[in-house]
C-alpha cells in the first residue's frame, strides 16, 4: 500500500503545477492511508492501541477537572491519618500514651525531637504535628491540610511512621537480634497498610509515606511504592519506585542558625566561597578532592574537611554569615542540608549537584538566589573561581535580598503559618491529588467486571506509571 502511494503521489506531482495543489493532494492522502490503516482488519493490535490512546487523553481532562474544582471550592486539603501504634511515631521518641489514644495532647506537651543531625530529616515530625494541630486550631482559613477522621471525605491518606528517626535509631543490627528493629518496624508497617481498608482501596496511590532520610524505608519501598514518597533526593532510588513525577521532594531542615536580622553587605563578608563538608564521600568524593585541589589556595576560600558538627555548628553559622557565596558539592547522595545551611544564612549557593531535585521548584526559581555549575565544568582550571569572581557586588545583592524573601519557605514550625516549609510541603500534595484521582478514577472504569478487582494491578497493567 505505501509503494501505490508513493508512485500515486508521484505521478500526480509530476502534472500539479502549484505548490497548494501539492500540499493539499500530500493531506488528502495521508488521511485517506490513515483511515486504511484503522480500518484495515489485519491489524486489529494498532488500531485499538491508537483508540485507547484516544479515550485515554480525553479522560484525563476529566480527572483534572474535577480535581481543580473541588480544590478550588474548599481551598484545604483534607488528610486522613492512620492512627498507626505510637512505637512507629511519638513512640520512637520515647512518648508513652496516656489512655487510650495513639497520639499526644498537644495542646498540653509537644514530645521533643531530638537535635543534632537528626533534625536534617524532621519532617515526619513536623507534618505529623500539623495534622494533630489542625483539629484544635480555632481558625481554619489559613490552613493548607486539615486532618479529616472519614476517609472517604480525604483527597490523601497520611502515614505517619517516622521513618528516619527509625532508621537513625533503629538501623544497627543489635547483639541480641536477628534482623534490625527498623526493618521489623517496616515489616509491620506493610503488613499493617495491606490490611487497611483505605490502602485496599486504591492500591496506595493516595498514600502519603515519609523517608526523608535516603536510607530509610529500604525495604518497604519496594512494597510502599505506589504511594507519594516525600524524600530529599531521588539518589537512592530506581526509576520505577520513585521519580520527580510521582514523588515530592522536601527540604532538609537547616541545622545552621538562620540569619535573622541580616545587615551584611557584599563587602562585608570577608570568605568569598566557603566549603565544610565530609571528604570520605563514595562517588562525590572524587570530585570534592579534585575542587579542594583548584581551590584550597585561592584567596578568600574555605574550603575545609569535616563534618559541620565536627567544626562546631556556631563555627560553620559564623562562617557561613560571613561568606558570599556556599559550595554544594554532590556527596554520596545528590542533595544534603548544606542547601538549606546556605540559604538560612542568605550565602548565595553554588551548586554542584548534576542530579540534585529541588523542592517546590514549580514555585521557586532557584536560578534567582543560586548559581548551578555542572559537574564537568567545575572541575576545568579556573572554571569556578573566575565564575564567582565575576559575579559583582549588583548581582550578587539582587540574589542575597532573593534569599531574603525565599527562606521562609524552608523554615519549619509549629503551629505553621504562612507559606513555611510545612505549608508548602502540604501545598505540593495538593498540586499531586488531580493526578492521584486521574489513576483512581481510571482504575476504576472496569470496577463492575472481573478485570481490575484490584486497581493496583489493573494500574499496572495499563502502564499508568
Ligand atoms: C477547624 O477545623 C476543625 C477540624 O475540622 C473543626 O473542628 C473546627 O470547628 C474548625 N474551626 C472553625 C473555626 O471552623
Ligand atoms: C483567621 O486567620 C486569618 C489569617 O491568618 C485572619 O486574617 C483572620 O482575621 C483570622 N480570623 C479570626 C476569627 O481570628
Ligand atoms: C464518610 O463519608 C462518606 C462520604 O461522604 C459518607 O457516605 C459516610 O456515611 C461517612 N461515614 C461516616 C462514618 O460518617
Ligand atoms: C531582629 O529584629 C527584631 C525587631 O527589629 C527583634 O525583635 C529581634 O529580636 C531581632 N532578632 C535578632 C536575632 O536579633
Ligand atoms: C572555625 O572556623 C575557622 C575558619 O572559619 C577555622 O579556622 C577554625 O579551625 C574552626 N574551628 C573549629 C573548631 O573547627
Amino acid at each position: 500500500m505505501a509503494e501505490r502511494n508513493s508512485s500515486l503521489s508521484l505521478s500526480i506531482l509530476r502534472r500539479a503545477s502549484s505548490l497548494f495543489c501539492w500540499f493539499s493532494i500530500t493531506s488528502l492522502i495521508l488521511l485517506v492511508s490513515c483511515f486504511f490503516v484503522l480500518r484495515s482488519p489485519w491489524r486489529p493490535s494498532l488500531s485499538n492501541h491508537i483508540v485507547s490512546n484516544v479515550v485515554g487523553y480525553s479522560n484525563p481532562n476529566v480527572g483534572v477537572f474535577r480535581g481543580e474544582c473541588s480544590a478550588g471550592n474548599k481551598h484545604v486539603l483534607k488528610v486522613f491519618m492512620y492512627d498507626l501504634p505510637p512505637e512507629f511515631h511519638f513512640g520512637i521518641l520515647d512518648w508513652k500514651p496516656q489512655g487510650s489514644s495513639v497520639w499526644p495532647d498537644i495542646r498540653k506537651t509537644v514530645p521533643h525531637y531530638p537535635g543534632g543531625l537528626n533534625l536534617q530529616h524532621s519532617i515526619e515530625h513536623w507534618l505529623t504535628l500539623d495534622l494533630l494541630f489542625s483539629q484544635h486550631s480555632g481558625n481554619n482559613s489559613s490552613r493548607i491540610a486539615l486532618r479529616v477522621h472519614n476517609s472517604s471525605e480525604a483527597d490523601v491518606v497520611f502515614v505517619p511512621f517516622f521513618s528516619s528517626l527509625s532508621y537513625n535509631r533503629f538501623s544497627r543490627v543489635k547483639k541480641e537480634e536477628k534482623i534490625s528493629r527498623d526493618k521489623l518496624m517496616q515489616d509491620r508497617l506493610v503488613k499493617y497498610l495491606e490490611a487497611q481498608e483505605e490502602w485496599k482501596r486504591s492500591g496506595g496511590v493516595d498514600h502519603i509515606i515519609l523517608a526523608h532520610h535516603p536510607n530509610s524505608l529500604s525495604y518497604a519501598r519496594n512494597q510502599l511504592w505506589p504511594a507519594i514518597f516525600v524524600l530529599s533526593d531521588f539518589g537512592r532510588y530506581p526509576l520505577n519506585l520513585a521519580n520527580v513525577n510521582k514523588d515530592i521532594i522536601a527540604p532538609y531542615r537547616h541545622v545552621i542558625k538562620s540569619f535573622d536580622n541580616d545587615t551584611s553587605t557584599f563587602d562585608s563578608r570577608t570568605i568569598l566561597l566557603y566549603f565544610q563538608g565530609a571528604i570520605h564521600r563514595k562517588d562525590g568524593g572524587v570530585i570534592r578532592q579534585e575542587l579542594f585541589n583548584r581551590l584550597k589556595d585561592e584567596k578568600d576560600v574555605h574550603f575545609a574537611f569535616g563534618s559541620v558538627q565536627h567544626g562546631g555548628i556556631n563555627n560553620a553559622t559564623l562562617g557561613m554569615h560571613s561568606s558570599k557565596f556556599c559550595l554544594n558539592i554532590a556527596g554520596d547522595t545528590p542533595s544534603s542540608n548544606r542547601l538549606f545551611d546556605a540559604i538560612a544564612s542568605h550565602c548565595v549557593p553554588v551548586i554542584i549537584s548534576d542530579d540534585i531535585e529541588l523542592p517546590f521548584e514549580d514555585v521557586i526559581d532557584y536560578s534567582e538566589f543560586s548559581i548551578f555549575v555542572s559537574n564537568s565544568d567545575a572541575v576545568k582550571e579556573k572554571f569556578l573561581i573566575n565564575l564567582i569572581n565575576g559575579i559583582k557586588r549588583e548581582e550578587w545583592t539582587r540574589m542575597w535580598n532573593k534569599l531574603q524573601q525565599v527562606k521562609r519557605y524552608f523554615e519549619f514550625r509549629y503551629p505553621s503559618r504562612d507559606n513555611d516549609a510545612v505549608q508548602m510541603i502540604w501545598r505540593t500534595v495538593a498540586h499531586k491529588v488531580p493526578a492521584i484521582k486521574l489513576k483512581l478514577h481510571r482504575s476504576r472504569r472496569f470496577s463492575h467486571s472481573t478485570e481490575a478487582r484490584d486497581p493496583l494491578q489493573f494500574m499496572v497493567s495499563r502502564n499508568f506509571w
